[in-house]
């Protein structure tokens, strides 16, 4: 019988790997409850449309990764309807502000999600067809100041924030304006023009999109394309004076607040409701998919899906890439536990084997009272297969045979500098204390 296995681009996360998954889940609400955002869950599938209408029919998501299926009617009374697994939560966050009428309390509504979404892309390292988003949206009328730059910034800081308390080093922020619908259909026309002589030279799908809406030509990943592209008009050009004095005020925000970014005028995101500021915070050691996280503006979605006017803005976290980054961040690091206990006995001795183990305990409890993290082995184990277990987790192997028990001098080796040095049990704490490869311990 052939083995069942998880479904290509789906996968089990197990311990430990799920606490480090918890921590960040956790951050994450610390973070947003300072922000005094509050959480909003909608369900994991939708009708069709509400895709189709709000992230765009000429998308890659909506038009080559979207689980739909039928859901045929069961009784006469019911209607059969198209639906599908959410590919993002932002289409599921608006329809559910339309729905409550969340507006009408004229505040402005700040709300997280986080939970599974799906795509049918091609699976590789930071690409799943389940994988996991952690996001938020900040929407409202305009009258509580939706549409205030202030709201942009106050995000990106908010992200900052929440990478450096999650411990990821090296981040990068990327922004640009895609400007108002005005600007892009502006734009959109530039680019339809500047594609006609270029465009039956491209790929299939920058053919079709060059007329049907050029902006996704930006998008593309086929390598040929790519010189063509290069010399396309950048968007920045057609921007309106007043989408322009919005990213100024964005810009000047953050430079006020010291959050570092660079301008980047081909990021225009691959969903078609965004409005002026988009952004993502990228990462060097993800690879191909280097986007962390991505977001920005859509301040018409709301009316596009038969809402009222609510400007907003918002991001999603990949978490899948944030868990990557930080496990390539650990196993970088040193490891965290400062010595491996390896007492060292005689397999056919029974008396002698407890008696060393015994006091490899006590040497381990008084290690571990005093705060260190210590890993004891066994005084059965050959010493070989003691220095391969250290190596794997500790900074150090602390040998203990019956000569150290006599004479109460430790076998101390340090996997990292190599150096193997004598210490007097009494002094072990205060050398195991001392930081990797330094000096300053009794040799
Ligand atoms: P997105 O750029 O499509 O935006 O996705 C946001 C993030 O989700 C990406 O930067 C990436 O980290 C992660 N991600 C996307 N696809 C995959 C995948 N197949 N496997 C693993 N991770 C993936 C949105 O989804 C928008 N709803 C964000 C937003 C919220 N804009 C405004 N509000």
């Amino acid at each position: 019988m052939t083995t069942l296995k998880a479904v290509r681009g789906t996968r089990d996360l197990l311990p430990p790997e799920t606490a480090l998954w918890n921590r960040i889940e956790a951050t994450a609400r610390a973070v947003f409850a300072r922000y005094n955002f509050g959480e909003i869950r909608t369900p994991i599938f939708e009708d069709t449309s509400l895709f189709a209408r709000s992230v765009g029919e000429e998308t890659d998501i909506v038009s080559k990764e979207m689980y739909t299926w039928d859901d045929r009617a069961r009784a006469q009374s019911e209607k059969s309807q198209s639906l599908t697994l959410r590919p993002e939560n932002t289409a599921g966050v608006v329809r559910a502000y339309i729905e409550h009428k969340l507006g009408e309390s004229g505040q402005l509504q700040k709300l997280y999600y986080m939970g599974p979404q799906f795509r049918r892309e091609r699976p590789q390292k930071g690409r799943y067809r389940q994988f996991f988003q952690i996001g938020a949206e900040v929407i409202g009328p305009p009258s509580s100041g939706s549409e205030s730059p202030l709201r942009d910034a106050e995000i990106l800081e908010m992200l900052a924030t929440f990478l450096d308390e999650s411990g990821i080093a090296g981040w990068t922020l990327e922004l640009n304006s895609v400007g108002s619908a005005a600007d892009r259909a502006a734009y959109n026309e530039k680019l339809r023009a500047a594609l006609e002589p270029l465009a039956p030279r491209m790929c299939a799908d920058c053919q079709r999109r060059a007329v049907t809406n050029p902006l996704r030509v930006l998008d593309c990943k086929v390598p040929e394309d790519q010189p063509l592209i290069a010399t396309l008009p950048a968007i920045y050009d057609s921007l309106g004076a007043d989408s322009k004095t919005h990213f100024a005020a964005v810009t000047a925000a953050l430079d006020a607040a010291g959050v570092p970014y660079k301008l980047n005028h081909r990021l225009v995101r691959g969903l078609d409701y965004y409005t002026r500021t988009t952004f993502e915070f990228t990462h060097g050691g993800l690879g191909a998919q280097n986007a962390l996280l991505g977001g920005g503006r859509y301040d018409g979605l709301s009316e596009s899906i038969g809402g009222p006017k609510a400007p907003g803005i918002g991001f999603a976290i990949g978490e899948d890439r944030l868990v990557l980054t930080l496990l390539a961040q650990e196993a970088a690091a040193a490891p965290k536990i400062e010595a491996y206990i390896a007492p060292l006995g005689d397999a056919k001795d029974e008396a002698a084997l407890s008696r060393i183990n015994a006091a490899a305990l006590t040497l381990a409890r008084e290690l571990r009272r005093a705060g260190l993290c210590i890993e004891l082995g066994d005084g059965s184990f050959r010493l070989k297969k003691s220095f391969d277990a250290a190596d794997k987790i500790a900074r150090r192997i602390v040998i203990l045979g019956e000569d150290e028990l006599q004479s109460g001098i430790l076998t101390v080796k340090d996997f990292t500098s190599g150096v193997q040095t004598k210490v007097p049990r009494e002094e072990l704490f205060r050398f195991l204390s001392a930081p990797a490869n330094q000096k300053g311990a009794p040799e």
